[in-house]
């Protein structure tokens, strides 16, 4: 939209998480709390977006490094909300609008919410819209004072008198404001207070002195401007961001047993009729196909699961691929550039790392498989490790379609096993199999007769 610009105030200490981490950047759902917001202000398209930082600002101008467009205004020290957004006068000064203002700790907003408020208060024509909810519990949040029906003033909890805490519309600490009037009345805020802070919602009481008009917006949903000060917060509002997300999947056909303890990322795509058991938690990037079942306390970052995947319990799966009809686990552990192919079965306490498994290939249990290039149907015995590394570097493993190495066998790279090759049980493999050749590289076997009987 233009003539509309986005500030998000993220400068904040967050005295009351208790953190060395900057409160916005603690995450819900897998995303830190100001994500959550831009991602909702991305809906109606600012034309500038400045994010006001202070309290560890390197850490979160880092984390957003990936965001282009972005503007940073710096307050230090933090004098409070409105001297938070004065900040960012200089950046805005020239330019003419509306300027919506989120605060990076309530990351429950809708996008729908955002479109309200713009439409509400350009029609209005207000210098300010103050976006409100009548909430059970107000205790904490600023209160909506009102005279004759339209806004007189906010109090902030720790202002308010007995009469004034009985208040249940608060503040959301969402405003639009229009940009003309709005550093001029900034500067009229003053900072005695409880906190002597400069507070922005003191705004509504210097416009209406200036004659200005102020307005409110009610949302029927006071989760939806939840703030987040705590831990205790972090972890409800965390559980709003996991119920939504499931309920989307389990609309769209994913069945999950127990979504009370299935943690699934905004980013993931899991298809129709896929099997989600208790305590999973899918990250990432990750993508799963349909009819698959994924059984209890797997978890699965940045990786791609075809369909009709069957993935026992206690798997962990990082940044790879297993295509489709693939078996894995229980208690497997898929590490980063490893590829199952379809059909494949990776058993328990089989450890793959860069790994390539063909089509049909087997590990049923208890290897390691490292920088390895296995073909079709192969067949991996227990115990099977490959040697990669050899202290200074990582060697690849070559095995092709259908050898068979035996169990206990150790392979050390780097080294070919070549087509239809057997290796035999407890084999130290230093040299090329050939194809259909039989690899045989242990200690020769001595019977002693008799040998129990002469030593007692
Ligand atoms: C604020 C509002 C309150 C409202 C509540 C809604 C004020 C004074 N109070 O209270 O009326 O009900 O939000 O959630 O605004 N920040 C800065 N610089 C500062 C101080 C804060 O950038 O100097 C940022 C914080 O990082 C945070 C946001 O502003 O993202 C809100 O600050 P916070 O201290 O959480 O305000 P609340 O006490 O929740
Ligand atoms: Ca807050």
């Amino acid at each position: 939209m233009p003539d509309l610009h986005l500030v998000v105030l993220a400068a904040g200490k967050g005295t009351r998480m208790k953190s060395r981490l900057p409160k916005v950047l603690h995450e819900v759902g897998g995303l830190p709390l100001i994500e959550h917001v831009l991602r909702t202000a991305d809906a109606i398209a600012p034309s500038t977006t400045v994010i006001v930082i202070g309290h560890e600002a390197a850490a979160i101008t880092e984390r957003l490094s990936k965001r282009l467009g972005l503007l940073f205004a710096l307050q230090d020290p933090q004098l409070g909300t409105g001297h938070a957004l004065l900040q960012t006068e200089p950046l805005l000064k020239d330019r003419s609008g509306t300027v919506v203002l989120l605060s990076g700790d309530v990351p429950l907003l809708r996008s729908a919410t955002l479109r309200t408020l713009v439409d509400h208060h350009r029609r209005t024509r207000a210098a300010a819209t103050v976006v409100t909810a009548v909430m059970e519990d107000p205790a904490g949040y600023g209160r909506i004072v009102r005279a004759n029906g339209s806004i007189s003033a906010i109090v902030e909890h720790k202002d308010a008198s007995p009469a004034e805490r009985e208040i249940s519309e608060i503040n959301s600490g969402i405003y639009a404001f229009d940009l003309p009037p709005l550093f001029g009345a900034l500067r009229k805020i003053g900072s005695q207070n409880a906190q002597g802070e400069y507070y922005l919602p003191d705004l509504v009481r210097v416009f209406r002195d200036m004659g200005l008009a102020v307005e409110t917006f009610q949302v029927d949903d006071p989760t939806e401007i939840a703030g987040v000060n705590s831990r205790g917060e972090l972890a409800e509002v965390g559980a709003v961001v996991r119920n939504a997300r499931n309920d989307e999947l389990m609309a769209a056909g994913v069945t999950i047993v127990d979504p009370a303890t299935t943690w699934i990322g905004p980013d993931v795509a899991v298809g129709a009729d896929t099997v989600i058991h208790p305590n999973v938690q899918l990250e990432g990037r990750t993508r799963i196909g349909s009819g698959c079942v994924i059984h209890s306390g797997v978890r699965i970052v940045d990786s791609e699961i075809g369909s009709r995947v069957a993935i026992n319990n206690h798997c962990v799966i990082t940044e790879s691929r297993v295509r489709d009809g693939a078996r894995i686990g229980p208690f497997a552990h898929i590490r980063p550039a490893s590829d199952v192919g379809p059909d494949a079965h990776i058993g328990n306490f089989v450890e793959l790392k860069k790994t390539t498994m063909g089509r049909g290939a087997k590990a049923n249990h208890l290897a390691y498989l490292g920088d390895a290039t296995i073909g079709e149907r192969v067949n991996v015995g227990a115990g099977t490790i490959t040697c990669n590394y050899d202290g200074v570097a990582k060697h690849p493993t070559v095995i092709e379609d259908g050898a068979f190495i035996g169990s206990d066998s150790q392979l050390i790279a780097p080294v070919r096993i070549g087509r239809g090759a057997y290796v035999a049980a407890g084999s130290s493999i230093t040299d090329d199999v050939p194809p259909e050749a039989l690899a045989i590289a242990r200690g020769k076997q001595v019977n002693k007769e008799g040998w129990t009987r002469k030593k007692k």
